[in-house]
């Protein structure tokens, strides 16, 4: 079985996890990534922000790869990704009034 690591903790890599934030969601911990769920009707949304080996990436945007060191609970990181949820909030009221 191959692992990767998510704040410091070992957590296996499954073949059905398509990306990162299903890994972070299979082992219980939480992330937001509202275009994620909504298939990005309205666009990216960049809430699932992440460090992946040291570089800010979306999760959403990755694979599980053996041997990553996955960073989510940081405070510059949770701060950032509730600052782009609100961003992408108002984005999405908007577009609606538009469709
Ligand atoms: S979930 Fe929206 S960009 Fe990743």
């Amino acid at each position: 079985m191959e692992y990767l690591m998510i704040d410091e903790e070992k957590v296996d890599i499954s073949d059905k996890d398509k990306t990162l934030v299903d890994t972070i969601r299979r082992c219980k911990k939480s992330i937001t990534a509202p275009c994620y769920k909504t298939m990005r009707k309205f666009g990216t949304c960049n809430s699932c922000l992440v460090e992946i080996d040291g570089e800010k990436k979306l999760a959403c945007g990755n694979s599980p790869e053996p041997n990553q060191c996955i960073t989510l609970n940081r405070n510059d990181l949770t701060q950032e990704r509730k600052k782009k949820v609100v961003a992408f909030k108002k984005h999405v009221e908007m577009m609606e009034k538009y469709m």
